[in-house]
Order: structure tokens, then C-alpha cells, then sequence
């Protein structure tokens, strides 16, 4: 495959056209974390704030995305990065038009991040949702970490596949200490504090 004889289009309504009839910036607020960490949650409260102040939002799913789009891909360490490769670009196309967009990805790999920020850019706020490993095996929502724990699932994140901590997030979250409501309003606050929403 080759991008020659590829030629972009620049279109009469761009981004910062949309950006200015919206109110607000579009970014990518990057949610990663283990599975049960809370990143959905977190995710869905903080779009809850967000589309009640007038924001325009869209939450891209790890479970629901790879129920379609990515439904052709598991979780081998190539798939996972081809994953996030695909939402990474879906994720910029959505920035592009004037949204601001929350992924909830474990994202397990610390180079699929960085190529996403290479690739994202200046919009890219990674939101590392740090909840320890007893907590998400003891919350267990989907039955996962038991069936991993069997040996039922291979290469389980946390188990027996590695997740590799953010070494630089703009934003940390400890949802072991404080509630979703909380969680969410530190999203917020950062969007605010840095004129990305008013
Ligand atoms: S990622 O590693 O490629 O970023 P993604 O966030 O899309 O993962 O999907 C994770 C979700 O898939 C988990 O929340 C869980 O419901 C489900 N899942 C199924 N098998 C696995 C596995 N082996 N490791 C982690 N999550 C899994």
C-alpha cells in the first residue's frame, strides 16, 4: 500500500470554522487503564458534564468499537496495536470535525500511546485511570478477571498480558480514592483551566 499519487483535499469549512460555531476546541481525552479500571465510567460521567454545558462530545469504546468497526481483530499484541492505530485516525477525524472525543481503550502498549500523541498531537490529553489491580479484579464487572484467572481467557491484561503504566499522562486518577462524580470533575477543571472549554 503507498500514499503516492494521493493528494489531500482542503475543505471550504475547516476545523477551527467548527471549533468557532461550536464554542469550544475538539481534543482527544485518552482514557487508559486495566480492564475495570473505570475508564467507561469515567468516560460517560465526564460526557454527562460536558454535553449538559453544551459541549459537543462523542466516546469511542473499546467493548462497542470492537463490536463493529475492529470487530475483525482479538487481542494479540498486533491486534491491540492495530486497534488503537484505527482509533487513533477515527479519533483525529473526529477532532477534525469540531468534537471533542473520549476514548476508553486499555491501551495497554506505551508505544501505541505515543504513536496516538505523534499522530493526535497537541490534542492528545492521556488521562491515565490508575486503579490498582486488586480493585479491578475485585470489581470484576464482565466475570473477566475469573475466567482469566481459570485459565479460561489467555492473555489477559493485568494477568497474564502485560499493561505498561503512562509515563506522563496529563491527568492521573485514582478512582479507588475518589467517587465518579469527582473523577469526572477533574476532567472537567482540566478542560477549563486550559481554555479548551469555558
Ligand atoms: S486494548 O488492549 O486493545 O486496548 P480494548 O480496550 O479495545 O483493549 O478492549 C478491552 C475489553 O475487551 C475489556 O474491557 C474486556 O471487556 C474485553 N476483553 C476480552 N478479552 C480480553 C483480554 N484478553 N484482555 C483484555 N481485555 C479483554
Amino acid at each position: 500500500m503507498s500514499a503516492d499519487n494521493l493528494y489531500f483535499h482542503k475543505h471550504r469549512v475547516p476545523r477551527d470554522l467548527k471549533e468557532k460555531k461550536n464554542l469550544h476546541q475538539s481534543r482527544v481525552i485518552w482514557f487508559t487503564g486495566l480492564s475495570g479500571s473505570g475508564k467507561s465510567t469515567i468516560a460517560n460521567a465526564t460526557e454527562k458534564l460536558l454535553h449538559d454545558m453544551g459541549i459537543h462530545t462523542y466516546i469511542l469504546d473499546g467493548d462497542n468499537v470492537r463490536m463493529g468497526l475492529n470487530k475483525d481483530l482479538g487481542f494479540s499484541p498486533e491486534d491491540r496495536t492495530e486497534n488503537i492505530r484505527r482509533i487513533t485516525e477515527v479519533s483525529n477525524l473526529f477532532a477534525d470535525a469540531g468534537i471533542l472525543v473520549l476514548t476508553a481503550f486499555i491501551s495497554p502498549y506505551l508505544e501505541d500511546r505515543e504513536s496516538a500523541r505523534k499522530v493526535i498531537g497537541e490534542d492528545f490529553v492521556e488521562v491515565f485511570v490508575d486503579t490498582p489491580l486488586d480493585v479491578c479484579e475485585s470489581r470484576d464487572p464482565k466475570g473477566l478477571y475469573k475466567k482469566a484467572r481459570s485459565g479460561e481467557i489467555k492473555g489477559f491484561t493485568g494477568i497474564d498480558a502485560p499493561y505498561e503504566v503512562p509515563t506522563n499522562p496529563e491527568l492521573s486518577i485514582r478512582t479507588d480514592q475518589q467517587g465518579i462524580d469527582e473523577c469526572a470533575q477533574i476532567v472537567v477543571d482540566y478542560l477549563k483551566e486550559n481554555n479548551i472549554i469555558k
